[in-house]
């Protein structure tokens, strides 16, 4: 997918972090962007926001575990803006900074219920309409770094797991549908400076059990110090730049090469020691 201008973007988890600086990226494009998050007072900020820099963006209040409400959400996009080109699911929470054996049942839950079935779901009530637009329709998916290797210093099981899927569905989402000509990309970023850890709580179901606030006095103190954390405004042009090239991985920090490679190196050598070497 290479032309932007003009054509439907939804961004989920647009309202905040790293789907506000894709949503501002993609409005300064051209597009014309619906602002999707679960806070709808953020979405409306993030509208405006691109409306006031010259572009055009609807906000829409929704919630990606929620089949009824995305179904209500993609209705509303294609009567007032139009059929979506681009889908970026990036919507994500941490429910947990804690050992394995600290993670409750709810933590997983309310960890997978977002990170990997709110993806599934957000494809799911997209892609219609990312069919009618085929070649021009491209959809990104947000997993992490922590989507490729564990070791992100941070003791975050249940959040690396979901990644981790999030990595394997969006690998098997870009075979199939490249047949119909929709392009899929999964979003890999390293630290990104943003909410995630302050606000993931919000808008945990009260079924899934109380999440200790991660980053308020008394939670887990937050572990990534703030100078490595890219601001969120940079990842919009590199995701733009990876849609337009179809490119499947989209990597934001080069520092962080050396992890990927120990990781495959480790799985070579686990080869070589079946193979009796
Ligand atoms: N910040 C990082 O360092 C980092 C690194 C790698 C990956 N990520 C991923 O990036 C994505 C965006 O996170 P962020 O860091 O910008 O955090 P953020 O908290 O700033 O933004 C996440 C947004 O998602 C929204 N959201 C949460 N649950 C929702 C739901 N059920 N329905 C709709 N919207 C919902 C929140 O309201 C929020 O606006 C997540 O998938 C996260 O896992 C973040």
């Amino acid at each position: 997918m290479n032309d932007l201008k003009g054509r439907v973007a939804v961004v989920t988890g647009g309202g905040s972090g790293i789907g506000r600086g894709i949503a501002l990226t993609l409005g300064a494009e051209g597009m014309k962007v619906a602002v999707a998050d679960i806070e709808r007072t953020s979405a409306d900020a993030v509208a405006a926001e691109i409306e006031s820099a010259g572009g055009r963006a609807i906000a829409i209040g929704v919630d990606v575990t929620s089949v009824g409400s995305l179904a209500e959400a993609a209705g509303e996009i294609a009567t007032r803006i139009g059929a979506v080109s681009l889908l970026c699911a990036n919507a994500g929470v941490l429910a947990r900074i804690g050992s394995l054996e600290e993670h409750t049942v709810g933590d997983w839950e309310y960890t997978l219920s977002v990170n990997v079935l709110g993806i599934v779901k957000t494809v799911g009530a997209f892609l219609p309409a990312l069919r009618t637009n085929a070649p021009d329709a491209h959809i990104v998916t947000t997993a992490s770094l922590g989507g490729l290797v564990s070791d992100v210093r941070a003791p975050i099981g249940a959040y690396i797991a979901s990644k981790y899927a999030c990595v394997g569905y969006s690998e098997m989402l870009r075979t199939e549908l490249a047949a119909q000509g929709i392009g899929v990309s999964v979003l890999c970023p390293g630290v990104v400076a943003s909410n995630l850890i302050y606000t993931s709580a919000d808008n945990r179901p009260d079924a899934f059990g109380e999440q200790v606030r991660l980053g308020a006095p008394g939670g887990t103190p937050p572990p990534p110090p703030p100078a490595v954390a890219m601001p969120a405004e940079d990842v919009g042009p590199i995701v733009i730049r990876a849609i337009r090239a179809n490119r499947f991985l989209v990597l934001t920090h080069p520092r962080t090469k050396p992890l990927v490679e120990d990781r495959f190196r480790a799985m070579l050598a686990d080869f070589d020691f079946a193979a009796g070497g």
